[in-house]
């Protein structure tokens, strides 16, 4: 990201903005450790989320309802520890916004106060339309999501692509509109048509970002562990993999293992005298 580099500035929702307006791609990935979001910060990525996604790849939950308010506000201080330049969203879990509004400012507000973090996430439509708008209000940025909502899964049933019916696509695009009225610096859009995600990306005036959501979003994000190749046995057709850490950890671990049985490791090299 030019402007980044040439000024050392630290990446702002304005910045993602005049991103949009330049046709220049905003990346995205997750992280909840030290380590990762110091590398992702270094190669230059723009948004970095700590994700409820933590609570599939990280806890080894089935879902991500299961995840804390405590969790995400353990995971996003780490992370931000770590960041100097990108933007940090971390996820709001679930019902730590859909209760209230009241609730809502107040929970946001705790994980913006202990974290320190640049902005929060929210998954859902209309029914969150006005909590966004308060949230944002009182100077906290949102970035929404829509699409497949993983904190809805027990509502869908499935793991599917959202909007391929005409009514369903229909809500989520009229959801989107919501979201940018109501204040949202951008918004995920999770495994929904290509032609959907270009629709949407081409009405909005903030950026999207998408997974599963075609070529023509403002943006991409994935799950860091996915896209390294972490995850064996989940490869959806969104996810492509830029490593093959599974194995390669696999492999080191065993060698590990065979040299410490072997006596091999430690060296005297290794050893202290
Ligand atoms: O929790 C997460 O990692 C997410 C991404 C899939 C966008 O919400």
């Amino acid at each position: 990201m030019t402007y980044t580099k040439d000024t050392e500035k630290h990446i702002t929702t304005k910045v993602l903005s005049v991103m949009k307006g330049r046709g220049e791609k905003i990346t995205m990935l997750t992280a909840y450790d030290f380590l990762t979001a110091r590398f992702l910060d270094a190669v230059g990525i723009e948004v970095i989320l700590v994700g409820d996604s933590l609570g599939n790849v990280i806890q080894g939950n089935e879902t991500t309802i299961p995840v804390t308010l405590e969790e995400m506000i353990y995971h996003t201080k780490i992370v931000k520890r770590a960041v100097k330049n990108a933007i940090v969203v971390s996820d709001m879990t679930f019902m730590s916004y859909q209760v209230g509004t009241k609730e809502a400012i107040q929970n946001c507000g705790r994980v913006m106060k202990e974290t320190g973090c640049d902005a929060v996430k929210m998954e859902g439509g209309d029914y969150i339309a006005e909590t966004v708008r308060r949230v944002v209000e009182i100077g906290i940025p949102v970035m929404g999501h829509l699409g497949l909502t993983p904190q809805s899964i027990n509502k869908f049933g499935s793991y599917k692509t959202r909007g391929k019916e005409k009514d369903e696509a229909d809500k989520i695009f009229e959801d989107s509109l919501l979201l940018e009225k109501s204040g949202a610096f951008a918004i995920v859009l999770e495994k929904i048509p290509a032609p959907l995600g270009e629709k949407i990306s081409k009405s909005l005036k903030i950026p999207t970002i998408g997974i599963g959501a075609g070529p023509d979003c403002d943006g991409q994000v994935l799950v860091t562990h996915d896209m390294l190749g972490m995850v064996e046995d989940f490869k959806p057709r969104f996810v492509r993999r830029y490593g093959n850490l599974a194995t390669e950890m696999k492999s080191a671990f065993s060698e590990y293992i065979k040299d410490v049985k072997s006596g091999s490791f430690p060296s005297n090299e290794e050893s202290y005298f």
